[in-house]
């Protein structure tokens, strides 16, 4: 796909040098939206540890004329503005020659392949990453060239790439060895195993007229491991009948599956 005079993209499918830090290019109209991003809870505490680095390029430092345009109206008429190819040809091209590893391009377009934890799980292990926020009507056709891949963040259309590139940036970075505090994990999240996540409680123990379930407080760690895992599969069948169906076709050649009772699913707490 990758065109445009850039070079060609070299692939590492998992980081080859655990002290390596992932950096994760960001080509934007607007570098400010990135600063409390860059500086705030588990980025921002990745940054300062240097697991990742995250460099802001503002695309329309390469614009050629002393307007800074970036921007042009669309041939053949209608409504809006078009992200014009030559700055951010010119932006990509700078980045890949500021480091060694010429990185993943990924474009965000509310038309790129919908973002799913194993994406985020496949890019957390590459070295480096670009991606290109854009803006305006949308991208002049011929900068999907520049890109490896194109992501969306869902099927919805927002202003800009910037909130987008901030949650795939979010979704790989807590990734990366040593990101998450002790107390925090990936183990068990949801889409990891391809369930939603249990329930959580914390104290008090009865509020508003709510109890915690029994078997959590029962300290049996085997029967409030089953339990979890019920619950994870109430909540997908109730919530994602289509991640439930793929979790069952992965299974099928388990006993154990369970829940499916009948075509409605039995309330979440119905099953303790
Ligand atoms: C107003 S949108 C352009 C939408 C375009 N007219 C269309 O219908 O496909 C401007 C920019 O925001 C970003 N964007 C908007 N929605 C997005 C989404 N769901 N996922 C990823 N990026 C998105 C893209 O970078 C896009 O170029």
């Amino acid at each position: 796909m990758r065109a445009g005079g850039i070079g060609p993209s070299v692939r590492m499918p998992l980081r080859a040098d655990a002290v390596m830090a992932l950096r994760i290019d960001i080509l934007t109209l607007f570098v400010e939206m990135f600063d409390a991003f860059c500086s705030t809870s588990i980025v921002g505490r990745s940054v300062e540890r240097d697991l990742v680095d995250v460099q802001r390029t503002n695309i329309r430092d390469f614009a050629t004329d002393s307007y800074g345009t970036v921007d042009d109206a669309p041939f053949g008429g209608g409504v809006g503005m078009v992200m014009m190819y030559q700055p951010v040809c010119d932006a990509v091209a700078h980045v890949q020659s500021r480091h060694p590893t010429p990185g993943e391009v990924i474009l965000l377009s509310p038309q790129g392949a919908p973002l799913k934890q194993a994406t985020v799980e496949e890019l957390a292990g590459k070295d480096r990453l670009i991606l290109i926020a854009g803006h305006y009507e949308g991208f002049d056709e011929r900068i999907r060239t520049l890109a490896d891949r194109e992501i969306s963040i869902g099927d919805f259309v927002m202003s800009g790439g910037e909130i987008a590139a901030m949650a795939l940036a979010d979704a790989v970075i807590r990734l990366q060895p040593g990101a998450l505090g002790k107390d925090e994990s990936t183990h068990e999240e949801s889409f990891s195993a391809g369930l939603l996540e249990y329930p959580h409680y914390t104290r008090p123990r009865e509020i508003a007229g709510m109890s915690v379930p029994d078997v959590l407080l029962s300290g049996d760690h085997a029967r409030i491991a089953a339990w979890r895992l019920e619950q994870a599969k109430l909540r997908t069948q109730q919530r994602r009948p289509d991640l439930w169906q793929q979790y069952k076709q992965q299974h099928s050649n388990q006993r154990d599956v369970a829940p499916d009772e009948g075509d409605t699913p039995p309330q979440e707490q119905d099953r303790e």
